[in-house]
C-alpha cells in the first residue's frame, strides 16, 4: 500500500492512491529519495516518476485540492478555456473542440503514468478553478518538464497559484524525483513571474518559445534540497 502524509508549511500535501481514499489507517513512509540513496540503487528518473505518478491521485493544500483530471471536467474546462483572461499569454481562447483535445492530451499523459497537470479545486466553493501541474515542453532542443498554471480570473490575487505551484514543485522533487523543473513566462506576465519567484525558481535565460519572447525560470533538485523548507 502506498500512502503518505507529508507536511511542509503552506504546501501541506496529502497523497492517497485513489482506491485508498477511504482507508482509515495512515502509514508513514520515508521519502523515496532517501530510500533510494540508502539502498544505493540508481533510479531511472523517468521510470520512477512514471511509477510514482500512477500512485499519487490526490493532493490537499490549505485551500486547494489538486486531483487528476477526469473526462467529465470537459464542460467546466471548455468554459475556462473560452475565457480570454484565463488564456492570457497563450495562443488565445480555445473552442470546445480544442478544449476536448487539450483535456484528452492530459488524460493520455495520466494513462501513460506521466507527470501532467492537476485539476485545481477551491475547497471552500468546491469549484474547479483551473489547472496547475506538469507540461511536457521542448526548449532549445531540450526536453523539459514545466510547472504551468492557469486560474479562473475570479480567483486571482489570492496567492492560490503560489500555493498550488509550491505543492506541485515539492511533488516533483520529493515524490517524482525529477532532476529539474522549469516555468516559461512571457516578460510582460508580471503576475506569473511573481508567482514563479515565490516558488523559489530562478531566472535562467531568455529565449524564444513558440515565436514569443520567453523567460526560462528553473529549479534543480539540488537547489530545492538546499532551500529552506516552505519557501
Ligand atoms: C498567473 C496566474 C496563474 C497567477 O495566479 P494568482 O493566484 O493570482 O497568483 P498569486 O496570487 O499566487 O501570485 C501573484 C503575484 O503577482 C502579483 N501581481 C499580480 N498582478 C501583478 C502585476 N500586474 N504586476 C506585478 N505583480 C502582480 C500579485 O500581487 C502576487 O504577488 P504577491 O503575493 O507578492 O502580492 C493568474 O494570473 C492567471 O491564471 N493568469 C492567466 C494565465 C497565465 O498567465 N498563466 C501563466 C502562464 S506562464
Amino acid at each position: 500500500m502506498f500512502l503518505q502524509l507529508l507536511s511542509q508549511s503552506a504546501s501541506t500535501v496529502c497523497c492517497l492512491r485513489a482506491s485508498e481514499l477511504s482507508t482509515p489507517s495512515v502509514k508513514r513512509t520515508s521519502r523515496p529519495s532517501q530510500c533510494a540513496q540508502r539502498s544505493g540503487v540508481r533510479i531511472d528518473q523517468r521510470l520512477e516518476a512514471k511509477r510514482l505518478t500512477k500512485n499519487l491521485a490526490l493532493y490537499s493544500t490549505i485551500r486547494l485540492i489538486l486531483r487528476p483530471f477526469r473526462s467529465d471536467d470537459v464542460d467546466r474546462m471548455a468554459e475556462l478555456f473560452a475565457n480570454a483572461d484565463f488564456m492570457r499569454f497563450s495562443l488565445g481562447p480555445m473552442n470546445r473542440e480544442q478544449s476536448e483535445t487539450f483535456l484528452g492530451k492530459i488524460l493520455g499523459w495520466d494513462r501513460a503514468g506521466l507527470p501532467s497537470p492537476f485539476a485545481v479545486i477551491d475547497r471552500e466553493s468546491e469549484t474547479l478553478i483551473g489547472y496547475c501541474g506538469f507540461l511536457h515542453q521542448e526548449v532549445e532542443g531540450r526536453a523539459e518538464i514545466e510547472i504551468g498554471y492557469r486560474f479562473d480570473p475570479r480567483f486571482w490575487n489570492r496567492r492560490l497559484a503560489t500555493e498550488a505551484a509550491r505543492a506541485v514543485r515539492d511533488h516533483a522533487f520529493r515524490d517524482l524525483l525529477l532532476e529539474r523543473v522549469i516555468s516559461l513566462i512571457h516578460p510582460d506576465n508580471h503576475a506569473s513571474r511573481r508567482a514563479t519567484e515565490k516558488n523559489a525558481m530562478h531566472l535562467e535565460k531568455k529565449t524564444t518559445f513558440k515565436a514569443f519572447p520567453t523567460f526560462v525560470f528553473s529549479l534543480s533538485r539540488q537547489q530545492w534540497l538546499q532551500s529552506p523548507r516552505g519557501v
